[in-house]
This record gives structure tokens, sequence and C-alpha cells, in this order.
């Protein structure tokens, strides 16, 4: 066979088919027996747990598509319709609504265990850039999807977000228009989501199937970072780690189950289930949870308390509304430079005890700007004005990457490394072992 080569199987259907489009010979060897490091722990499984979403969410969009109706008149009807008129309606609706949620833990677990065991160094930086390529364009959907059910919400949503483009000098407004199809949201607004919303899903195919092609080409890294130095230190994908990725599979499921039935309005907001009235603004317009950081950000910026040093981008034309903006593109931005902004030559944060605590204390700080983002704008938090913690939270979200990571890769000594994989398991089992015999003595 040309490029590789080719395995030979006992069905003989199968080997007729493969012989002439080598498919099977594919799937085997890169899942079947494709050498996989022999220590990945449970935050291994996201990156198939997200997939399942993917999958999952496509599933159950194309079946909501066929009753959704497109329009401004008819978007918010047809979707209640779903709920009461359309077999099983209500089910479609919840899983995909909730599927959104889900996909989205997935995918934040998936980037923070690359970043706490080093998976976007070298040689793994495309892989990593891809997958901020993927988050984008999921960010994108979602927003779409969101706001085309013409829900108060949804459709506030669209205002305030396609709003902020007019931050942008002189092309602002035409950038505004342009999106919305119209001068306000509309039914053009309405039409055209729904089309990018129905074909991103596809494009993020397109790119999570370049996602896995680089993976295949590096391998994975693991939870030591040190690549596999043999045979030794990996196991063959099947059945290990599909096993493994079935077992996470099942408890993923369940916390999904409970929420599409249990608790399906758990994570929204109950102005997303109110027709939009344009001349009617909810009190309190909130995105989903899953951008609340982001909004967070955007909001710090300005130009009062800790950012009054700030006022000079003003006077250089730099609007409070166009710098939170910029905060905000920004905070997603910086993740396509991380490989290059830390360039310690060890990967993973167990044997560097600095890079471990400033970046939990990180993740920590994406949490808390989340809970932030949620809050009015008056809101306090023991007596201090939120908007204060706001920013020193951004504040600490850029200084991490620009300032914390290029002087950690200086100066921080880490911890001896193992020489292989294997003498990493092997010492874990003998601490444990010997824990275990102190503890029967
Ligand atoms: C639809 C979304 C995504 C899917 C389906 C997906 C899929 C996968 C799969 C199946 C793996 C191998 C298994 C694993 O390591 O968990 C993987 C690895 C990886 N992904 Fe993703 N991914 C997605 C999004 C992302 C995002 C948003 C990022 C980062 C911004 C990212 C960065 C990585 C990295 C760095 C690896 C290598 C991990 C390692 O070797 O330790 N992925 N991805």
């Amino acid at each position: 066979m040309a490029g590789g080569k080719r395995v030979a199987f006992d069905n003989k259907v199968i080997d007729w088919i493969d012989v002439r489009l080598p498919l099977f010979t594919m799937m085997k060897n890169e899942y079947g027996v494709f050498p996989t490091p022999k220590n990945f722990n449970y935050f291994w499984n996201f990156g198939a747990l997200a997939f399942f979403m993917l999958i999952t969410m496509i599933a159950s969009g194309l079946f909501l598509a066929m009753h959704f109706m497109p329009s401004s008149e008819g978007a918010f009807s047809s979707i209640e319709r779903i709920m009461r008129d359309v077999n099983w309606g209500w089910m479609l609706r919840y899983i995909h609504m909730n599927g959104a949620s889900m996909f989205f833990i997935a995918v934040y677990i998936h980037i923070y265990r690359g970043m706490y065991y080093g998976s976007y160094k070298n040689p793994r930086e495309l892989l990593w850039i891809l997958g901020v390529v993927i988050f984008l364009l999921m960010m994108a959907t979602a927003f779409m999807g969101y706001s085309m059910t013409m829900s108060q919400m949804g459709g506030w949503a669209a205002t305030v977000i396609t709003n902020l483009f007019t931050a942008i000098p002189v092309a602002g407004e035409s950038i505004l228009n342009l999106l919305l199809g119209d001068y306000t949201v509309s039914n053009a607004t309405v039409n055209r989501f729904f089309v990018l919303h129905f074909l991103l899903p596809f494009v993020i195919v397109g790119v999570v199937f370049l996602h896995i092609v680089a993976l295949h080409m590096t391998g994975s890294n693991n939870p030591t970072g040190i690549e596999p130095k043999g045979p030794q230190d990996t196991v063959p994908f099947h059945p290990y780690y599909t096993t493994k990725d079935i077992f996470g599979m099942g408890v993923f499921l369940i916390v999904y189950a409970y929420l599409v039935f249990y608790a399906p309005l758990m994570l929204t907001h109950a102005d997303h289930f109110v027709e939009y009235d344009p001349l009617v603004t909810p009190p309190h317009i909130v995105p989903e949870w899953y951008f609340l950081p982001f909004y967070a950000i955007l909001k710090s910026v300005i130009y009062e308390g800790l950012f009054t040093p700030l006022i000079v981008f003003e006077w250089v034309g730099i609007s409070a509304k166009l710098g939170g903006v910029l905060a905000m593109i920004g905070s997603i931005a910086i993740l396509f430079v991380l490989p290059w902004l830390d360039r310690h030559p060890v990967r993973s944060a167990r044997y560097r005890p600095l890079f471990q605590k400033f970046f939990l204390l990180w993740a920590a700080n994406v949490v808390l700007l989340g809970y932030l983002g949620a809050l009015t704008a008056d809101a306090t938090i023991l007596g201090i004005p939120a908007y204060l913690i706001g920013q020193f939270s951004t504040v600490y979200y850029f200084a991490f990457f620009l300032v914390i990571l290029p002087i950690l890769t200086k100066i921080e000594k880490a911890k001896p490394l193992p020489n292989s994989i294997s003498e990493a398991v092997l010492e874990k089992n003998k601490s444990k072992k010997s824990a275990k015999g102190a503890a029967a003595a």
C-alpha cells in the first residue's frame, strides 16, 4: 500500500473494503495499536468527551433544525412548539441546551489540563493553536445559537455583543450593520445567525480533524511531561484507553443526564423564556455561564478605580468601551502565544512548584471572574465594589501570561525529573506500598 503498512483483517468483508479504501488499517494504526503513554490520569479523558459532545450537539441540533423557524416572527414560537407539540421535542431541546454547557465543561477541563501539564510546549504548539481556534469557533457558535432564539436574553445578548463592534473607530458602524443585516436585531439577523450556527459546527469538525492529525504526529503528552523512551513506557490505545474513556463517559453521562432530566434550567436564565421585546431591556443582561469570565474582563475596563492611570488611553482615542473589547479579545488571543510566553524546559507542573502555585491561582481567578461577570454593575462584595475586584482579577489574568510566565522561564528551578515514565510510575507505586506498610505497622 502506498504511504504506509496495510493490516490484514480476518473478516473477509472488512479486508475486501480495506484493500480498496484502507480506513480500517488507519483506525487500527491510529487507535488500535497506537502507542500511548501508560500513565494517563482521568484528565486525559476530556478530549474524547469533548468529541462525544461535538457529535451529540450536531445530532440533536439537526433534529431541532427540522422544526426551528429562523425568522424574527417564528423563532421563539417554533421553540415553544418544539417543547410542547413535537414528539420528544422537550428532550431534544434540553439535550442541546445542556449539551452546550457539558461541551464547555469538557473543553475547559481539557484546556486547563493542557496548561497544567505543559501540553502546549514544543513540539505541540500547532496542536495547541488549533485547539484555541476550536475554542473561538465554539464561542461564536454558542453565541449565535443562543441569540437566534429571539428570547429576551438571546435578543438582548445579540444587541449588546454586536454593539461592541461600534467601539472600532471608523468601520464600527458598518461592521455592526453587516453582522445584524439591518440597523437592529431583526429577521435578517436571525436568518444569518441560524445559517452560521448550522455551518460552524461542521467547520469545528474539520479543525478537530486537523487537531487529531497534529496529535498523532507528536503523540500525547502525559502527567510527567517526559516523552516516552521506548515500548516500556507505552501501552496500545486499545483496549487500555478505550476502556478508560468509556468509563469516563459513563460518569460524564450521569452528570449530563441529571441536568437534562432533573435540572434542565439550572444553568440558564429566566429571561431566556420570555419573547424578545426591543422596547423592554431586561434589568440584568448576562451571558451564559461559560462566557462570564470574559464578560467580567470586558466590564472591568472602566477609567475609574484601579484603572484611573489608563485615562491616557482615552486621550489617545481608546474609549473605555474599546479598551474593554480589546481586553476581552486579548484574554483569549493571548492563548495563541502561550507556548512562547512560557519557554521553561520542564513541561509538567508536577515538577515546577512555583508555576503550579501561580497557575492554580490563575485558574481560581478565572472562576472568580466568572462569579463577578454575573453581578450587576453596582454590586459589592464585603463592602468592596465588585468592579474593583474585577479590575484586580483582570490584571492578574494578564500578568500571569505577560509577567509571571516569562519570569518563571528564567528563574524557576524545577524538581529533579524521573528518568522515564516507567520510573515515575514505579516510584509512585513504591511510595504507595510503603505508605500502606507504615499504616499496617
Ligand atoms: C471540540 C473540541 C475539542 C476536541 C473534540 C478535542 C479533542 C482532543 C483529543 C481527542 C485529544 C487527545 C486526548 C486527550 O489528550 O485528551 C486532544 C488533545 C489535545 N488537545 Fe484537544 N480537543 C478540543 C479542543 C481543544 C482546545 C480548545 C484546546 C486548547 C486550547 C485543545 C488542546 C489540546 C492539546 C494541547 C492536546 C494534547 C494533550 C496532550 O497530549 O497532553 N483541545 N484533543
